[in-house]
C-alpha cells in the first residue's frame, strides 16, 4: 500500500520564531499513519529541524541545485540539505517552473541529484489554465512526468514522489474537483507504468497540491490515485494543516 504523505510548503513565509512555533505544533498533532513533512525557508531549516526532532515529522527544503558543491552563488546543494537532516525536496514548483524560468533540462538533474544525496525529490507537474482550456493537460502532464524522470534509473524511483499541482489552483482558492484531481492523477500514474512498469508505478505516491484546505481535503483523499497533499496557505495555520493531516489516514 502506498504511503500516505502532506507537506506542507512554507513558500517564503515565516520568521525564525514563528517557524519554530509552527513546527512544534505540527510535531505535537501529527496523526500516526500519515507522513508529514514540513519545508520551511533555508534559512530556518536548522531551527525547525531541532525542534522536529525526536517528532515523526520530516524536514524538507524547497528546492536544491543539482551540483553537488562549486562555484554556484547563492545555491544549496542536495548534500547540504542532507546534512542539515532534511529528508525531502521540493523539485520544480510551478513558483520556480513558471515564476523563475526553471526548465525541464534542468529538473531532471536537480531530482536525480536530490536522490543521489539520499533525499526524496518531490517532483512537481501541473498545466496551467491556458494549457487546461488548449486541452492539453496530458501533453503537459506526460513531458513533465518523463522530462523529471529523464536522469533517474527505475532503482531509484522508490525515493520519488510526484505533487501534481494544477498552476490555476495554487494560491487562487480555486481547489481542482476531486474528479478533475483524480482524472490528472490517474493519468500521471498511467504514464508513469509506461516509462518504470506497473509495480513501480503503483508504488509511487502521487500527491495534490493547489488550494487545499481543512475543509476540501477529505473528499480529494479518498480518490484512488491522490496520495496526500502538498500544502502551501494552509500549511502556515497549524489547526488547518493538522485537519488536512488528519484527512489524510486511511
Ligand atoms: P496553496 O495551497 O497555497 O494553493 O499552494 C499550493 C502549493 O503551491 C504547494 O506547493
Amino acid at each position: 500500500m502506498r504511503p500516505r504523505i502532506v507537506a506542507g510548503n512554507w513558500k517564503m513565509n515565516t520568521t525564525r520564531e514563528t517557524a519554530r512555533q509552527l513546527a512544534q505544533e505540527v510535531a505535537q498533532g501529527a496523526t500516526a499513519g500519515v507522513t508529514v513533512v514540513v519545508c520551511p525557508p533555508y534559512p530556518y531549516l536548522e531551527a525547525v529541524g531541532t525542534v522536529l526532532k525526536g517528532s515523526s515529522v520530516a524536514l524538507g527544503a524547497q528546492d536544491c541545485h543539482y551540483q553537488e558543491k562549486g562555484a554556484y552563488t547563492g545555491s544549496v546543494s542536495p548534500a547540504m540539505l542532507a546534512d542539515m537532516c532534511c529528508a525531502y525536496v521540493l523539485v520544480g514548483h510551478s513558483e520556480r517552473r513558471h515564476g523563475l524560468q526553471e526548465g525541464e533540462g534542468l529538473l531532471q538533474f536537480k531530482v536525480a541529484a536530490a536522490i543521489k544525496a539520499g533525499l526524496t525529490a518531490v517532483l512537481c507537474v501541473g498545466e496551467t489554465l491556458e494549457e487546461r482550456e488548449a486541452k492539453r493537460i496530458e501533453q503537459v502532464l506526460a513531458r513533465h512526468v518523463s522530462s523529471g524522470l529523464a536522469a533517474l534509473s527505475a532503482d531509484k524511483m522508490g525515493r520519488l514522489v510526484i505533487a501534481y499541482e494544477p498552476v490555476w489552483a495554487i494560491g487562487t482558492g480555486k481547489v481542482a474537483t476531486p474528479e478533475q484531481a483524480q482524472e490528472a492523477h490517474a493519468f500521471i500514474r498511467g504514464h508513469l507504468r509506461t516509462i518504470v512498469g506497473h509495480a513501480v508505478a503503483d508504488a509511487t505516491p502521487i500527491l495534490y497540491g493547489g488550494s487545499v484546505t481543512g475543509d476540501n481535503a477529505a473528499n480529494l483523499f479518498a480518490q484512488p490515485d491522490i496520495d496526500g497533499g502538498l500544502i502551501g496557505g494552509a500549511s502556515l495555520k497549524p489547526t488547518d494543516f493538522l485537519k488536512i493531516v488528519a484527512a489524510a489516514k486511511r
